[in-house]
């Protein structure tokens, strides 16, 4: 997996005993916290988010406003929807494929990262119609970093799939278990990931790949509950 642009390990100092504390009993990694966080109140993110208009999209936009962040939206609302999002965010009606639109959003905003959610979720019907999840989830998602690649956004964090795996080897999986993927929706997801490591040594595309399983939340405000 490529490495992860978090400024989480950056700031974390939190260690004890503290290795970093210098003679003086200054700590230079409380020092480096403070100073990212006075750029903080200087520099917001601004995510573009694809599929913010949908179930784990739309709440990641919240959380992202809610830590001081500007979420930008693009969703086709295929199967999303709008008044999922507030109407305080950004939001284009679109497709990730649509080159043009995402170098007009990249040119209307200063985009320094996009969290990738945008495409088909559904393991039973990526096995009945798989030309749809592979049109969909891996080669949009190609022209899509295409995109951004050429707007220099370079920073991704993509919403892969535990499906990556397949059947597992060993329980619990562990991050570097072996992938081979048990229907066409974990492939595609699969596939995205070997774009985006491809292109991380290329074009020097950041990405992390979540991999993850059951998710489940209640939102307040889009009163959305899990459907896991
Ligand atoms: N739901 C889960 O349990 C789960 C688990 C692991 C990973 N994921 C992944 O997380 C992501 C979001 O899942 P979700 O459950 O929120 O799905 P969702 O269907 O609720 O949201 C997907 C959103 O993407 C939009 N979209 C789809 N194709 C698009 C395109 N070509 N251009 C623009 N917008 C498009 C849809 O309109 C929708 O709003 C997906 O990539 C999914 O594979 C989901």
């Amino acid at each position: 997996m490529a490495e992860s642009f978090h400024t989480v390990s950056v700031a974390d100092g939190s260690r004890s005993p503290n290795p970093s504390a210098t003679a003086d009993g200054t700590d230079k990694n409380s020092r480096l916290k403070a100073v990212l966080k006075t750029w903080k109140v200087y520099f917001q993110w601004q995510v573009l988010v694809t599929g913010g208009a949908g179930y784990i999209g739309s709440v990641t936009v919240e959380l992202l406003r809610s830590s001081g962040e500007v979420p930008i939206v693009l969703d086709n609302l295929s199967r999303g929807h709008q008044e999922a999002v507030s109407p305080d965010v950004k939001f284009y009606q679109g497709d990730i494929a649509d080159r043009e639109l995402v170098l007009q959003i990249a040119r209307e905003n200063e985009i320094d990262a996009c969290i990738h959610f945008a495409a088909y979720a559904y393991v039973g019907e990526s096995v009945e119609n798989p030309a749809i999840y592979f049109e969909n989830n891996a080669t949009k998602a190609a022209v899509l970093f295409g995109s951004l690649i050429e707007a220099d956004v370079r920073r991704i964090v993509f919403s892969s799939t535990c499906a990556t795996y397949g059947e597992p080897k060993q329980i619990p999986i562990s991050e570097d278990h072996s992938q081979w993927p048990a229907n066409p929706y974990g492939w595609s997801k699969l596939f995205v990931e070997q774009i985006l490591s491809s292109y991380d040594k290329a074009y020097d595309l950041k990405f992390v790949a979540l991999r993850y399983f059951k998710r489940g939340w209640c939102s307040r405000k889009s009163r959305r509950t899990s459907r896991s």
